[in-house]
């Protein structure tokens, strides 16, 4: 560059993207670690799959005519051509991964979980995000209403862990290929009656999915929708039985929910039993989580005909209601004056750290009055001192930072103090 040229614009993060900064990724970290618990006490694993994958998994999963599909997905061409997306969510990333690893041939419980960033392109307000983090929970294999049933519960018993209280469980029941057909065309009948009152989209949507007009934000829309006939009346013997087996579950488990025949969810490919849980301290974006059943995603892919089952957990709006303890630091300072301390210095950081001591030294020299201003500043629990008379001796002074206490010792004696 020249010197003429003017000064670069700073380089900032992409819009609805967001850096997660120490002092706060801590309790991402303590999330992540109670859902891995409460998932595999249910006899969850874990299944990583790639952050971007063919576009058409996505058009076939997702679904034609969901929102995140014909508005918000993260498509590109590669350099070899091939139509690529971001995920824009994780279920069919997992049937994918079934099929192609044959998993369901295994003698394992198909049950398995994930955590990780999801990219939706829509416009960015709080608790909406164009880079966002779900974590994700699929059961494969299970046709029983006691899998809904049990799904609910684990999702329930992870945000009692967390003490979320303030919530709220929507649960529905959008039938399946045999019984929905005469659904949508009675919302195709009634939304041709109300046309003046939808929206163009809906309008759009009444012909292609009229289940999606219960989705739309404009409130013309939600209120037309609100006299709109509901599902339960067109569930066929083998849904409506299903259902209320479920509700019948869920009652023994002592979790109350709410019925919400307009709950269709945003994606193509439910069946039968729809969840969200909802919390009234996130506003307009309410959905802390949402999943439900979807018993031909795997045959629609060419796979083996096995239902599937789940929910996902927005992370950013969970951790919004949660308040997490930040885990307890306990860091140890060395502070060393001249060259031959610092080898010392690094020395001992070494001995203290496989002795799992957190423990820092810094390379900057500097004299005993800086060293103790900046491990106040870091906060650090402890300052070990390291002079020439100290290494002579091979014992070294070590001051508890919150008491002023001090104590000599060799390394290994202070190993007790410091666990003290
Ligand atoms: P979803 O309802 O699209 O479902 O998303 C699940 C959760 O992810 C939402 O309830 C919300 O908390 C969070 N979320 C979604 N979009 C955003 C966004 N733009 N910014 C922040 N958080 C967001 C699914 O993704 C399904 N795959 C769930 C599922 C799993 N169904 C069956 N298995």
């Amino acid at each position: 560059m020249s010197e003429d040229s003017p000064p670069k614009k700073e380089v900032a993060a992409v819009k609805g993207t967001h850096d997660i900064l120490p002092g706060e990724v801590e309790k991402w970290q303590a999330l992540e670690r109670l859902a891995r618990e409460t998932f595999e006490l249910y006899g969850y694993r874990e299944l990583r799959a790639p952050v971007f994958e063919a576009t058409e998994l996505f058009e076939k999963g997702t679904g034609q005519t969901s929102d995140v599909v014909t508005k918000e997905m993260y498509t590109f061409t590669d350099k070899g051509g091939r139509s690529l997306t971001l995920r824009p969510e994780y279920t069919p990333s997992v049937a994918r991964a079934i099929i192609e690893h044959r998993l369901d041939l295994q003698a394992r419980p198909m049950r398995f979980y994930y955590m990780g960033p999801m990219f939706r392109y829509d416009r960015p307000q709080k608790g909406r995000y164009r880079q966002f983090h779900q974590i994700d929970v699929e059961v494969f294999g299970e046709q029983d209403p006691a899998c809904d049933a049990e799904l609910i519960g684990m999702a329930d018993h992870l945000l009692r862990r967390l003490g979320v209280t303030d919530k709220e469980i929507l649960v529905n029941s959008v039938g399946c290929r045999a019984c929905r057909p005469a659904y949508s065309q009675a919302l195709r009948e009634e939304a041709g009656k109300r046309t003046a009152e939808l929206c163009p989209d809906c309008r759009r949507k009444a012909e292609t999915n009229p289940l999606r007009i219960f989705d739309c934000k404009v409130e013309a829309c939600q209120s037309a929708a609100r006299s709109f006939p509901e599902i339960q009346g067109f569930l066929c013997a083998e849904c409506r039985d299903h259902f209320t087996e479920v509700l019948s579950l869920l009652g023994l488990y002592g979790i109350p929910i709410r019925v919400d025949p307009k709950l269709v969810r945003g994606l193509d490919y439910y069946t039968k039993t729809t969840f969200e849980f909802v919390s009234s301290g996130l506003g307009a974006q309410s959905a802390l989580l949402g999943g439900g059943r979807y018993d031909d995603m795997m045959k629609d892919f060419g796979g083996p005909d096995i239902c599937g089952n789940g929910f996902a957990i927005g992370m950013e709006r969970l951790l919004s209601v949660v308040s997490l303890p930040l885990p307890e630091r306990r860091l140890l300072y060395v502070a060393y004056l001249g060259g031959a301390a610092k080898r010392t210095a690094v020395e001992l950081a070494r001995f203290f750290r496989e002795e799992g001591v957190e423990c820092l030294v810094e390379f900057k020299d500097r004299g005993m009055k800086a060293h103790f201003g900046r491990a106040n500043k870091l906060e650090a629990s402890w300052v070990l001192v390291v002079g020439e008379d100290e290494i002579r001796k091979g014992r070294f002074g070590l001051k508890e930072m919150a008491t002023g206490r001090q104590v000599e010792g060799t390394r290994e004696e202070l190993l007790g103090s410091l666990r003290g």
